[in-house]
């Protein structure tokens, strides 16, 4: 049987998590929001700690082999011990990384998650290479090899982006783009590049950033203007996907308890293009999709709650019609 071939760009970084009773938000007077504060100097003890990988590129990459797909990721790391993990948790996967690029200046990225009970979160992100990418990194890459490029948040490296999709558009690689907000903040130089994608996932308020329209459908509608295939999620509210050819209403595939959200839109997307890389239809490739994203949101870090082949999906609220 032909194995498909994914190769996932973009952010990879340790992260670590702690938490526990004294890791708690409070309404702030001055703020008038939720803050998390600790006292200069203090030493504010946590309860359980848990390390995870992260960064999307990697947690796509994990859904991809998980999902019985020739799996790559590329990206950039530093010359440190967090590197190691990232590797090391790729090399668990089955993820090759061969193609890396390390950076001998910068750090790999790295965060603190201070996780409360109640499942928020503040985060101390270090982003170190995540945010050096630059198009001579990727001249020399071969994309020939991969049927499928899954990009997301690249840093805001839309030069980089440009070759990369340039290559990949001379050799007839495919590319799913789930872009990251330092891309959509230049949407003036983004959107020539989005006309060379196949697949383009983006969550509501981001669609916004690049279309009119209020609603998902009308959302989904304007960006097909633009790319083949386009998908719109909008968290527990559901999601909307269209091909061109039906358009696709989804539900939530289940209300959940969230203990930490982090890579529900790596698992998303990713999960989607696990199912439709392989000849899934639409509207079975969303429920993976939905149901993949759903589990990542039950376990803290990106990659614990990804699905393995073979796992059971139900039925989800979810309708198609003519598009
Ligand atoms: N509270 C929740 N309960 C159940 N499922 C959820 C929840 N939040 C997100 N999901 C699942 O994750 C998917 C993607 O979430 P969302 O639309 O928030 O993407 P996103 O804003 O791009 O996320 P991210 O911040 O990770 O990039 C949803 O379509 C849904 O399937
Ligand atoms: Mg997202």
């Amino acid at each position: 049987m032909y194995m498909v071939r994914i190769c996932s760009l973009g952010a990879a970084s340790q992260d670590v998590f702690m938490s526990g009773k004294n890791i708690k938000s409070h309404l702030d007077a001055i703020e008038h929001d939720y803050v998390e504060s600790f006292k200069l100097g203090a030493k504010i003890e946590a309860d359980h700690i848990s390390f995870a990988t992260g960064g999307g590129a990697t947690n796509a990459a994990v859904t991809f082999a998980r999902q019985g797909i020739e799996s790559s990721f590329i990206g950039k790391l530093g010359r440190d011990i967090p590197a190691e993990g990232v590797i090391a948790e790729l090399d668990r996967d089955n993820v090759d990384s061969h193609q890396v690029i390390y950076d001998e200046v910068h750090g790999t990225q790295y965060s603190t998650v201070l996780l409360t009970e109640s499942g928020e979160r503040t985060i101390l992100i270090y982003r170190g290479v995540a945010n050096t990418h630059r198009p001579q990194d990727y001249e020399s890459i071969d994309f020939t090899q991969y049927d499928w490029l899954y990009i997301s948040s690249f840093g805001g490296a839309v030069d980089a982006l440009d070759l990369i999709f340039h290559k990949a558009l001379a050799s007839g690689v495919k590319i799913a783009f789930n872009p990251g907000d330092s891309e959509l903040d230049q949407m003036d130089k983004l959107k020539p590049l989005l006309e060379d994608i196949d697949i383009l996932i983006v969550n509501k308020e981001e669609a916004q950033l690049i279309v009119d329209g209020s609603d998902l459908e009308e959302l989904t509608r304007h960006l097909l203007h633009i790319v083949r295939l386009a998908i719109v999620s909008d968290g527990p509210n559901g999601v909307m996907a269209s091909d061109g050819k039906t358009i696709v209403r989804a539900g939530m595939y289940e209300d959940v308890k969230v203990i930490d959200r982090t890579g529900a839109g790596d698992a998303f997307g990713s999960g989607f293009l696990s199912q439709w890389s392989q000849g899934r239809s639409l509207k079975d490739s969303i429920v993976f999709a939905s149901a993949n994203s759903t589990s990542v949101v039950t376990k803290i870090g990106a990659k614990s709650g990804i699905l393995h082949k073979g796992a059971t999906l139900h039925a989800m609220p979810l309708s198609e019609k003519d598009f």
